[in-house]
This record gives C-alpha cells, sequence and structure tokens, in this order.
C-alpha cells in the first residue's frame, strides 16, 4: 500500500535523525545562485538528496542537492542546498516536503533566500530585499487536498507569514553595517518564463516589489506548521515596460552570486543574535 504523507515525513525525519544524532532549530533554504553561504558554515554533516528516502531529486542546473547541518553565526542550523521547483515537474507537495521533514525534526526557524526579478522601481540589479509579505500567483495552493491536524490548521492565518521581529532584527544588521537592505513583496509565480514586460507591470500594480518562481509554497507550508520565516531575496534583474534589458537564467546566477556577501553578512549575523 502507499505510504500517507505523515508516513513519509517520519521515515525520512527518522532517517535525517539517525545520521544526524541531532536536529537544529534553524534551516535555511538556499536560492539560486546563493549556495556561496554554505562556505561559512562548519559542516559536521552532509547527506545528498538522492540518499533521503522519499525526497525528490534536484534536477536544475547549478542545485547540487543536499542537506548541510552544521555551525553558522554560533547556530548549529542545517541548509538546503538546492531546492524544488513546481516549474520542474514537482507536485505542490513535493516541493514542501522538506519543510514538513524540518519541521518533524523539531525545526521552528526558517530562513529562505531566493533570486528575483524587480519590478519596484527604486530597485537596481544587486540590491537585497527583505521579503515582508508576498501574493500567490501559483495556480495551486500546497495545503490544497486533506488536512492533517497534526501538521496544522485547515485555515491557517497568513496575516505574519514573513516575522516582523526577524525583519527588524535584519534592519538593525544593515543599518549598522552601512548595507542598502531594501524591503518588498515577492510575488510567487509558477514559471519557467520570465515575464512580458506587461506581468512584470501587473505584479507591481498590483503591490509587488520583485518576482520569482519559489518560496511562497515552502513559505506557506512552513506557516501552517507554526514555523517562524525570514525571507531574503537579492534582485537579479529589473523588469518593466521601461526596461530593455532580457533576463537570462546565467546573467540571474551572476548577479545573485555577485549579492553573496551582503546575505550571507545578515543571515550570519541574525543567527548570531537569535
Ligand atoms: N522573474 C521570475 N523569476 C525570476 C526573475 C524574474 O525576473 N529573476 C530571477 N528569478
Amino acid at each position: 500500500m502507499e505510504k500517507s504523507m505523515l508516513e513519509k515525513i517520519s521515515e525520512t525525519a527518522d532517517y535525517i535523525l539517525k545520521e544526524v544524532g541531532e536536529a537544529p532549530e534553524t534551516a535555511i533554504i538556499l536560492g539560486t545562485g546563493l549556495g556561496d553561504l554554505v562556505n561559512h558554515i562548519d559542516i559536521k554533516k552532509e547527506i545528498a538528496y538522492t540518499d533521503i528516502p522519499n525526497f525528490p531529486v534536484s534536477t536544475v542546473e547549478g542545485h547540487s542537492g543536499k542537506l548541510i547541518f552544521g555551525m553558522l553565526g554560533g547556530k548549529y542550523i542545517m541548509a538546503m542546498q538546492g531546492r524544488f521547483h513546481y516549474y520542474e515537474g514537482y507536485d505542490m507537495k513535493q516541493v514542501t516536503f522538506p519543510v514538513r521533514v524540518m519541521k518533524k525534526l523539531g525545526v521552528s526557524r526558517l530562513f529562505v533566500s531566493n533570486a528575483a526579478g524587480g519590478m519596484n522601481k527604486e530597485f537596481q540589479v544587486g540590491d537585497v530585499m527583505v521579503i515582508t509579505d508576498h501574493i500567490n500567483l501559483f495556480p495551486e495552493n500546497p495545503l490544497r487536498g486533506k488536512n492533517y491536524e497534526e501538521l496544522g490548521p485547515r485555515f491557517p492565518a497568513m496575516t505574519e507569514a514573513y516575522s516582523t521581529g526577524l525583519i527588524q532584527m535584519a534592519d538593525d544588521i544593515a543599518r549598522e553595517n552601512g548595507i542598502r537592505l531594501m524591503h518588498g513583496v515577492y510575488v510567487g509565480t509558477a514559471g519557467p518564463t520570465f515575464e512580458t514586460p506587461a506581468e512584470y507591470e501587473y505584479f507591481r500594480v498590483i503591490g509587488g516589489d520583485a518576482v520569482g518562481m519559489s518560496t511562497v509554497p515552502e513559505v506557506i507550508v512552513a506557516n501552517h506548521a507554526g514555523m517562524t520565516v525570514f525571507g531574503v531575496s537579492v534582485i537579479t534583474d529589473l523588469g518593466g515596460k521601461d526596461i530593455k534589458e532580457v533576463p537570462t537564467h546565467e546573467e540571474v546566477q551572476k548577479a545573485a552570486i555577485k549579492a553573496q556577501p551582503v546575505m550571507t553578512k545578515i543571515i550570519k549575523e541574525m543567527l548570531e543574535r537569535i
């Protein structure tokens, strides 16, 4: 018989716990081109996604696909290097499965990072944007279907999807270090197309500051599970009716890599203060 979702979550968490011995309180999902943070982790253990029972396997170029456990900013953390995108063909339950497993392990705080296109006219390529809120434009909600009360409520509130306390902390760190740190609303779309000029314009008009193809599903599930969330986007390209540049995956990666030191600094310092 097919294993239920709850059985799969338990089985995967048990496997990981046996491998690492102890679970952290904080998990970090690293977005496209933002893997450099890993170089700052004092690594205790790595587990390839291919070795983890029930884990989907990441297919996107530039994603090595592993869980990393170790010390960062004086805290024991776990990091996902490579995430599962909806546009790759995974369903929403697969995209968000790692977050379910994190919660089962005992993780209570989730940091997410991503590369995003900027619609806010104040933004420049290379800016780092703290996500203050999101708009879910994926065609599906990861919580659609049977609700397991063990995992969270049927109708979870999303009024503070991104922790105001953690946003405040990031702002303090930015101010103290002279870092230009933007705030904004992240629009999550299925992709894999980048937007038409009219679509960037539309997302700006409805209240979006940046757009990307990830994060929203994981953040919905993290909130459902009662986790505290902090999100950050690196603005890798700009979109809108006056913007002539054409975004490519290579450019997105290049711009993300350039902004890594700032992102790393903020996350590391936040962990020190938590
Ligand atoms: N649109 C959608 N996703 C993205 C973009 C964009 O412009 N840049 C990086 N990820």
